[in-house]
């Protein structure tokens, strides 16, 4: 099948099978011209939670495909890559990261999104970049916390809340990745040009940021902003949504360290294609599923997440 074809394949069968299409801001732009629902990974948790489809089709990567099911046990979710992981949620096993919780028993334990079930299990409190600063400045000034696994973000968020949260030391490698060289070359290239920064960076790139935010929030950013040039420092298929919802601004995206291309892609995020969109539609594989005893310990967090973030109206 063509591109053509293929869409209207995929539409067709979304109506049949009572289907709702999700994508996060990084999936190809084809991807996410055809999803029903565009978003962060806090927006895809939140429409996951409200969603009257019987068929989830995440488009993301393998713990978002998991988030929605533990939010919607009695839902099909599918993913069209099951392959399709995430190096931050693998550098924190469950059973290391057990034993850090337990090292450190009095402590809440605060887990990013970009986790397994297994580590969510052993979690408190969900975050995701958008609304962490919001539910670690919920606690009391004096709890102790645990957060996991991205180091960029969690000493991001002790440094802006006046926190000393123990710091899993886990990180993106797409994140981590970005050279300030040519970032600061951009930026003489493009005076005038702002640099918007995800939290999952480095240290160092976050200090020269005018902005640091979530996908969406960077989104929000742009599209408020009086300037017309933005150098982006996040996963390149954001630009997508940028140019859709800013036609007249500029959107450069960030370069990498070790490589010939100009934009910085997730190789997990990119293994999502329309045609496996289409297959896992039609096929009804590959499938999320979630030992029962498990997916009620993961909800838990999320749930209080989702209870926080509602009282912050983020
Ligand atoms: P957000 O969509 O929450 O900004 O997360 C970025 C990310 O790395 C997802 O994998
Ligand atoms: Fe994971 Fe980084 Fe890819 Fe996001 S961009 S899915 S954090 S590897």
């Amino acid at each position: 099948m063509d591109k053509n074809q293929l869409i209207t394949a995929i539409n067709q069968l979304k109506c049949q099978k009572n289907a709702v299409i999700m994508a996060h801001y990084y999936q190809d732009d084809d991807i996410q011209d055809i999803a029903d629902v565009i978003g962060d990974s806090l927006a895809l948790a939140q429409e996951a939670a409200k969603t009257e489809a019987d068929i989830i089709v995440l488009c993301g990567v393998h713990f978002m495909g998991e988030t929605a099911k533990i939010i919607c046990p009695d839902k099909r979710v599918f993913i069209p890559d099951v392959n399709a992981g995430c190096s931050l949620a693998d550098s924190c096993p469950a059973d290391a990261f057990e034993a850090f919780v337990k090292a450190h028993p009095d402590h809440t334990v605060i887990s990013y999104v970009n986790t397994t079930a297994a580590v969510k299990a052993l979690t408190d409190i969900v975050v995701t970049s958008t609304n962490a600063v919001g539910i670690v400045n919920s606690l009391p000034k004096d709890e102790k916390i645990i957060f996991g696994p991205d180091r960029n973000l969690g000493n991001y968020i002790n440094g802006l809340t006046g926190r000393s949260m123990l710091v899993w030391d886990g990180a993106c490698h797409v994140h981590e990745q970005f050279s300030i060289e040519k970032i600061i070359q951009l930026k003489k290239q493009h005076p005038q040009a702002k640099l918007i920064v995800h939290p999952e960076c480095k240290q160092v790139l976050q200090t020269m940021a005018d902005f640091i935010g979530s996908t969406s929030s960077l989104i929000k950013y742009a599209k408020r902003s009086d300037c017309n040039t933005f150098i982006v420092a996040t996963e390149s298929g954001i630009l997508h949504e940028m140019n859709r919802l800013c036609p007249d601004k500029t959107f450069i995206p960030a370069p990498p360290d070790d490589a010939m291309c100009a934009c910085n892609e997730c190789a997990f995020m990119k293994m999502n294609t329309l045609q496996k969109v289409y297959d896992c539609l039609d096929k009804e594989t590959p499938e999320i599923t979630i030992d029962p005893h498990l997916q009620a310990l993961a909800l838990k967090p999320i749930r209080r997440m989702l209870d926080i973030t509602a009282k912050l109206s983020i």
